[in-house]
C-alpha cells in the first residue's frame, strides 16, 4: 500500500526536522530531501513544504532552486525563507527588517473565510524567528494575516494552491501551528491520515518477510528503545530466524545485563546473552583517555558480536536500530551544497567488517514515532521509557583511567540516583539522567574521622534529541536525600555536587 507523502524541502533551517515531526503527528508521512535534490517521483507527493533557512533571499548566494514541477501542480506551503524566496524571485519585495523580528508575536489580523485559518482566531500566538521581511506581495499574492510588526505575516497566491507564511508552525510556541498544518494539509491539500503505527507495523512486518524470506539475521541488542522495537518487529516477521546478541561489557548500570536479558526472554525473542565483561575491562586498564576508551570499546565489541555471529550457521543480514535522524541528509548551515550524512556512532564499522547485508526497520521513523511503534506492538512501556544511554556505558562517565572498583561505585551511585528519580515519580520528566565518577579525592568528615575519596556529579538534563539540553531543576529535597544516601551507602564516596550546565557550552557527559 502507497501511503500519502508530503515532501519537505530542506534549506537549512534548524526547524526542518520539527517540521516532519509535526506532519507525522497527523499521522502523514513525510520526507526531508535538500532543497537542491527533487525526489524523481515528485508528483507522488501531495503535498511540499518549504523550510526556513539561516540564509538571506537577498544574498548572493541565495538558494533558488527550481521549483516549477512543483508551483501551480502540487499545493505548496512555505515557510519563513520559503515564503520569502516565493516574493523575492515571483516580483514581490523582501528587505532588512526594521525591528527585531525574533521570538513571540499574536495575529493581529486574519483574513475571514480562508480554510488556511479555519479555527485559528486574531490574538493567536505564533513564532517569528527572521531578519528580513516582506514589504511586498509576488504576482498574484493574497494577504492572510498581519502581526503588529510583520504586515505580509501570512499569504496565497491567487489561482494556486500556494500559501506562505513568515512565522514558524512547527514551533511549540506557535500555538495554532498544529490546526494551521493541519488546515493546509488536510482542507486544502486532500492528504489521508493514513501513517499510523498499527500501519507501520503491518507494512513493515510484510516487507521484512518479502525481504528476508528464510534467512537468517542477527542483531546486537543494547537494552535501548531502538534495537529493542527493531528485534520486536524482526521477531514478528522471522521469528526464529531472528538471533539476537546482548554483550555485557561490564559498564552498563547496576544489575542490567540480568535484567534486561530476562526482560528479553519474556518477550519470546531469541537472545544469547554474552558476559564479556572481563575482556572490556582488560583492555580498558589504564587507559584514560575518552577518545582512546571509546575505541578500545568499540573494537572489542566487534570482535566479541563478529565471533558470537560466526556461531550462528549461515546468517546473511545485520539488522540495525537506525532511526530518521541518523540518515537524514543534512543541508549545511551555510546552506551550501555539501550535504552530509550522520553516522551511527554506536555501531559504527560493524556493517563493513561482518560483510553481511544491512536492514534497518526504523530508518524511516523518529524517536518519538519508535516508541508509538513500540506500544502498538504492547512492548514494556518501562523497557520503551528507558533514557538513553552511551555505547561505551560508563566508561566514559568514569573520568581518567578505569579500574573495577571505580566501576562498582559508579554503579552503585547511579543505582541510588536512578530508583530515587523513579520513586519520586521524577524519572519521566527527565530526558537523561547519571552520575559521573570525578577524578578527585576531597577531604570529609565521617563521626570523628576525616576522610578522603571520591566525589560524584549528578546530571540530569531534558531535550528532544540530545543535540542541545538543559539541566533539570531537580527539588532541593530530592537532591538532599539522594546526596546522603550516596554518601551514607556508597563505600569511597564522601562528596555528592549537581551539573548545572547547559549544552552548549557545555556537553550531556563529561567525556
Ligand atoms: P553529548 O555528551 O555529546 O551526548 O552531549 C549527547 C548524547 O549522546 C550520547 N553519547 C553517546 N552515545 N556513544 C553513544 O552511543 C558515544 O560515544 C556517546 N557519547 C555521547 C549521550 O549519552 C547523550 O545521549
Amino acid at each position: 500500500m502507497q501511503h500519502n507523502k508530503v515532501l519537505i524541502l530542506d534549506f537549512g533551517s534548524q526547524y526542518t526536522q520539527l517540521i516532519a515531526r509535526r506532519v507525522r503527528e497527523l499521522n502523514i508521512y513525510s520526507e526531508i530531501r535538500p532543497y537542491n535534490k527533487l525526489p524523481d517521483n515528485i508528483d507522488s507527493y501531495k503535498a511540499v513544504v518549504l523550510s526556513g533557512s539561516p540564509i538571506s533571499v537577498r544574498s548572493e548566494d541565495a538558494l533558488h532552486p527550481d521549483l516549477s514541477e512543483i508551483r501551480g501542480k502540487i499545493p505548496l506551503l512555505a515557510v519563513c525563507y520559503g515564503a520569502q524566496y516565493l516574493a523575492h524571485f515571483s516580483g514581490g519585495e523582501v528587505a532588512e527588517s526594521s525591528t527585531r523580528e525574533y521570538g513571540r508575536a499574536n495575529l493581529t489580523y486574519i483574513k475571514e473565510g480562508e480554510d488556511f485559518f479555519e479555527n485559528i482566531h486574531e490574538g493567536s500566538q505564533v513564532w517569528m524567528s527572521h531578519s528580513d521581511t516582506i514589504r511586498a506581495l509576488p504576482e498574484g499574492g493574497k494577504l492572510l494575516a498581519s502581526t503588529e510588526d510583520v504586515e505580509n505575516a501570512a499569504f496565497k497566491i491567487e489561482g494556486e494552491p500556494t500559501y506562505a507564511i513568515q512565522f514558524h508552525p512547527e514551533v511549540y510556541h506557535s500555538t495554532d501551528g498544529h490546526q494551521l498544518l493541519h488546515n493546509f494539509l488536510i482542507k486544502i491539500a486532500g492528504v489521508n491520515q493514513d501513517w499510523t503505527p498499527q500501519s507501520f507495523v503491518e507494512e513493515t512486518v510484510e516487507n521484512l518477510q518479502e525481504k528476508l524470506g528464510n534467512d537468517r539475521v542477527v542483531l546486537g541488542l543494547s537494552g535501548g528503545v531502538d534495537s529493542s522495537v527493531a528485534a520486536m518487529l524482526l521477531h514478528k516477521a522471522i521469528g526464529k530466524n531472528l538471533f539476537c546478541i546482548f554483550v555485557n561489557n561490564g559498564l552498563l548500570r547496576k544489575n542490567e545485563f540480568e535484567d534486561v536479558l530476562h526482560q528479553y526472554e519474556g518477550m519470546g525473542l531469541n537472545v544469547k546473552g554474552i558476559d564479556a565483561s572481563a575482556r572490556f575491562l582488560d583492555a580498558l586498564a589504564g587507559k584514560s583517555d575518552p577518545e582512546e576508551k571509546r575505541k578500545i570499546i568499540g573494537r572489542v565489541f566487534i570482535e566479541v558480536f563478529d565471533d558470537e555471529a560466526h556461531r550462528i550457521k549461515n546468517v546473511k543480514w545485520l539488522a540495525q536500530g537506525t532511526i530518521y535522524p541518523d540518515v537524514i541528509e543534512s543541508v549545511s548551515a551555510t546552506g551550501g551544497p555539501s550535504a552530509t550524512i550522520k553516522s551511527h556512532h554506536n555501531v559504527g564499522g560493524l556493517p563493513d567488517f561482518m560483510k553481511l547485508k544491512v536492514v534497518e526497520p526504523l530508518k524511516s521513523l523518529f524517536k518519538d514515532e519508535v516508541r508509538r511503534v513500540g506500544a502498538s506492538m504492547n512492548m514494556d512501556s518501562q523497557l520503551l521509557g528507558r533514557h538513553p544511554f552511551p555505547g561505551p556505558g560508563l566508561a566514559i562517565r568514569i573520568l581518567g583511567d578505569l579500574t573495577r572498583e571505580k566501576v562498582r561505585i559508579l554503579q552503585e551511585v547511579d543505582a541510588i540516583f536512578i530508583n530515587n528519580l523513579k520513586s519520586w515519580n521524577l524519572y519521566d520528566k527527565v530526558w537523561q539522567a547519571g552520575a559521573m565518577l570525578l577524578p578527585v579525592n576531597s577531604v570529609g568528615v565521617m563521626g570523628d574521622e576525616r576522610t578522603y575519596e571520591k566525589c560524584v556529579a549528578l546530571r540530569a538534563v531534558e531535550s528532544t534529541d540530545g543535540m542541545t539540553a538543559d539541566w533539570v531543576n531537580l527539588p532541593y529535597e530530592f537532591l538532599q536525600k539522594t546526596s546522603n544516601e550516596i554518601i551514607n551507602k556508597v563505600k569511597g564516596v564522601n562528596r555528592v555536587v549537581y551539573d548545572i550546565s547547559s549544552k552548549p557550552p557545555a556537553t550531556i557527559e563529561w567525556e
